[in-house]
């Protein structure tokens, strides 16, 4: 399509009724408005202009014409919105003359499969008792048709005559794993009698299916049946429900990853519709590189049983790999979310979900003493020192007192005797390290610091004035959330109020921001909850300024380096001198 041609598409297309696709508008004047898609917000900032034919949120200043709301909305490329753009104009698609996709012949079959699945749960008689399965899970009407769930027939050949009557290929069809044929060169279908749930890929084609029994006569069949790889199916390639997810994960800055499909279902149902897994694998890499398109945080909602705990161990290890900001929740009563739901109903899910959310220090700290006993000392002695191990391999004094002093809570042991034992442990190890690697343990306590100064300055407004008067000129050490959350603190709320008050200032920062300050509360909230510690406050402040000095040197090193300038070069390293000897100085006082 030329230039003019994808204007003229722009100008045709009706933005009010394209957006309305995915967002509630309301009239306005001459314009419309709702809740921006792209950030989560709870007053409408997203306005449509029909006039202009444009989309503009105020809160994260998104805005463009409808091709560029495709883009965003369904997160694909150019190419792919342009088809898309057409479809809606109910234009012909003229693309670059690109070949056809290969699979798409493929994915055609699976479709029809998908559908003739469905229509057979929802109309075939003898489905009465899978659709009594599935109430019985809390699997409503609308859920069956968000996710496309079917029934396969209890018959050995009812798909492949299907397929047989839309002249599709019979080696295609057993090529993606829908039919299969025995030694007489016979075909029969693969899935039989089970409810079919259609794995699709992010962009909602059908690559596999996933096949649970749901009934208890045979205990030797396996409870899920599901694809094998085939040319359209690498498991380790594919998440379930991301195709449906990805425009919440975009929304809420996160992703979330459960263990199995009705899992994914539950979370889905209770309004987290965020919700991923992988299937029948384990979770890798090449799966946290596609989720990594849409966010890097992930919260880890595996089962509370054992092999659970293993599996999120393993998660943890993958998503740190790629760079992820990792948490995770645990379930009481080696629960799996879906049995939660169940059991306690939606909301409830929800609460427990939103207010359990740990770090992943947390979590391993939890499952080493979770469900052990503690009066075998045998079994005191391995928790106590798999629970050693973990604490000093953080690398961080804070935390280490931190998780000591809640250990030694929990063991109702004293803070000192348990700090003992630590010390003598550690010596022995000669400090070996475990579990947990720290990419680089003096930026995580730099880390720490920024985020205790931003502790210590909600607490007074004098403070807050204070300790930015001594750091104004180092802020640039600080991570950029941090910096968002310190200008916000100083410039926009103390501006206006006097007293911290925490609803107040969540109310004003932008919700990219939340996760930081929810950061904040978890890392220091609950061990520095005493009020104030100016021997700790100074100690930050001097971290922080030489934080910025070695920033500096590093900075002056490369010019001198880099410079043929002989007075610039001797100014430079002057300076540089100078800043070692204030840092020496500082230090000895
Ligand atoms: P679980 O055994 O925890 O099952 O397996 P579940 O998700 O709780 O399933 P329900 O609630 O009993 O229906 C976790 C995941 O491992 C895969 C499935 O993807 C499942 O969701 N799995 C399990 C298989 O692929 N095959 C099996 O036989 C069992
Ligand atoms: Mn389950």
């Amino acid at each position: 399509m030329t230039q003019d041609e994808i204007n003229n598409l722009n100008e045709q297309t009706d933005i009010v009724s394209l957006v309305s696709k995915y967002v509630k508008l309301e009239k306005q004047g001459k314009n419309y408005k709702g809740l921006c898609p792209f950030h989560n917000e709870k007053t409408g900032s997203f306005i449509v202009s029909p006039d202009k034919n444009i989309f503009t949120c105020f809160g994260c200043h998104k805005s463009g014409n409808p091709l560029k709301f495709i883009e965003l909305i369904e997160n694909v490329e150019f190419p792919d919105a342009l088809k898309m753009l057409c479809d809606f104009n109910g234009v012909k698609y003229e693309g670059r003359k690109t070949q056809e996709n290969p699979n798409s012949k493929y994915y055609k079959i699976m479709d029809t499969a998908k559908s003739f699945y469905n229509k057979f749960l929802l109309n075939d008689k003898s489905a009465d008792k899978a659709l009594e399965y599935l109430k019985s899970r809390g699997i409503t009407d609308d859920i069956i048709n968000d996710f496309e769930i079917g029934l396969s027939p209890n018959s050995y050949d009812v798909l492949y005559q299907v397929l047989n009557d839309m002249n599709y290929n019979e080696l295609d069809s057993s090529d993606i794993g829908l039919i299969s044929s025995n030694e007489k060169g016979k075909y029969h279908d693969f899935f039989v009698n089970r409810i079919m749930f259609p794995v699709k890929d992010d962009r909602g084609n059908v690559v596999a299916f996933s096949a649970r029994k749901f009934y208890n006569d045979d205990p030797a069949q396996p409870k899920y049946i599901n694809t094998k790889e085939t040319r359209i199916y690498r498991k380790n390639q594919i998440l379930f429900n991301l195709n449906l997810a990805k425009q919440e994960i975009n929304k809420k800055h996160r992703v979330i990853l459960h263990e199995g499909q009705m899992d994914v279902i539950a979370s889905y149902k209770s309004g987290l519709k965020e919700a991923v897994c992988s299937l029948g694998s384990a979770f890798g890499d090449d799966q946290a590189k596609l989720l990594a398109k849409y966010t890097k945080s992930v919260i880890i909602a595996y089962d509370g049983d054992d092999p659970g705990v293993k599996s999120a161990i393993k998660a943890i290890e993958v998503f740190k790999r790629n760079g992820f900001d990792v948490h995770l929740v645990l379930y009481p009563d080696n629960m799996d979310p879906d049995e939660f739901v169940l059991k306690y109903g939606k909301e409830k899910y929800v609460e427990f979900f939103e207010n359990n959310i740990i770090d992943e220090v947390e979590y391993l700290f939890r499952v080493t003493i979770l469900n052990k006993n503690l009066d075998d000392k045998n079994v005191l002695n391995k928790v106590k020192s798999d629970v050693f191990n973990l604490i000093s391999s953080l690398n961080s004094p804070i935390l280490e007192e931190k998780y000591l002093k809640r250990f030694s809570d929990y063991l109702k042991a004293s803070y000192e005797a348990v700090y003992e034992d630590y010390q003598k442990q550690s010596k022995n190890n000669g400090n070996q390290k475990v579990i947990v690697k720290e990419v680089d343990p003096t930026k995580d306590l730099n880390k720490e610091c920024e985020l205790r100064l931003i502790y210590y300055a909600t607490k007074s407004k004098k403070l807050a004035l204070e300790i930015n008067e001594k750091i104004n000129n180092d802020l640039d050490v600080f991570s950029e959330s941090s910096l968002h959350l310190w200008f916000s603190l100083l410039y926009n709320y103390y501006e206006e109020y006097d007293e911290f008050d925490e609803k107040l200032f969540l109310n004003l920062i932008p919700e990219n921001d939340f996760n930081q300050y929810k950061h904040l509360n978890l890392v220091l909230g609950k061990s520095l909850n005493k009020t104030f510690d100016e021997e700790d406050l100074n100690k930050c402040i001097e971290k922080i300024k030489d934080m910025k000095i070695s920033l500096r040197n590093k900075v002056l090193r490369d010019r001198i380096l880099a410079s043929s300038d002989d007075t610039e070069r001797s100014r430079n390293i002057d300076e540089m001198f100078k800043n070692k000897r204030n840092r020496e100085k500082r230090a000895h006082n």
